[in-house]
């Protein structure tokens, strides 16, 4: 795979995909704030000190974010993904990976864009398939977009995550196959890069 990745999205705006380095720190961390503060997608309830943070999204992972080609538009982050092993040692093939696209960006295909970027990029590093541990029942979007991208429902998780009102709502974990998409069996290899230096 090589970055960076170029696309157009639905309105036209011209997208292109980095492999992040340490100057993306700064721009994901405050469209990370966006999505701790949204609280609909991801479990961390307030947002993680810097520590945390690296290790969420940097540490021993593949991060690939979106900017607008011409920055001088737009110079913030639209989105972003991470990709790791979802298990280390015998099931480190299995892979996951989370997503996140600035409210203003989305339903314009970029969600989309950054899916199928992860797939290829997954298959290419040697992993045999990509598994979401916890898709908020309620973020029907995500898992629209999930199911668009091959992806099946394995079940639910009742009352993972809590929820602002203080009720509770369920989480499904979700799963998909690269050896259908890659065709071939891949030596996992598994090595991850960005550019941050962790
Ligand atoms: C999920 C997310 C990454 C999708 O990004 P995006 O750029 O909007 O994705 P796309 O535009 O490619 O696709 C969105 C799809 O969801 C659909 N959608 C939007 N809102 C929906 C809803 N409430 N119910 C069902 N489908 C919905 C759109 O119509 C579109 O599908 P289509 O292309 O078939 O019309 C984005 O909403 C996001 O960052 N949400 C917060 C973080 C998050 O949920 N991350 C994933 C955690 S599992």
């Amino acid at each position: 795979m090589h970055f960076p990745v170029e696309a157009k999205l639905k309105d036209g705006s011209r997208v292109q995909l980095v492999l992040a380095g340490q100057a993306d720190v700064e721009p994901l961390r405050l469209l990370y704030q966006v999505i701790v503060a949204e609280g609909t997608s991801y479990p961390h309830d307030r947002f993680p000190d810097h520590e945390d943070f690296m290790d969420y999204w940097f540490r021993g992972k593949s991060t690939v974010a979106a900017y607008l080609i011409e920055r001088s538009l737009d110079s913030r982050m639209l989105g972003a993904f991470y990709l790791k092993p979802n298990w280390p040692g015998r099931a480190r093939q299995v892979a996951n990976a989370g997503f996140v696209v600035a409210p203003e960006w989305r339903n314009k295909g970029l969600g989309w864009l950054l899916g199928a970027t992860m797939l290829q990029y997954a298959a290419e590093l040697g992993y045999r398939s990509v598994i979401f541990n916890l898709v908020f029942s309620e973020n029907q979007a995500a898992q629209h977009l999930w199911k668009k991208l091959g992806f099946r429902v394995l079940g639910a998780i009742p009352g993972a995550v809590r929820k602002d009102d203080g009720t509770y709502q369920d989480a499904v974990v979700m799963f998909r196959s690269l050896k259908e998409a890659s065709g071939q069996e891949f030596e996992a290899s598994l090595i991850h890069e960005n550019r941050t230096g962790y």
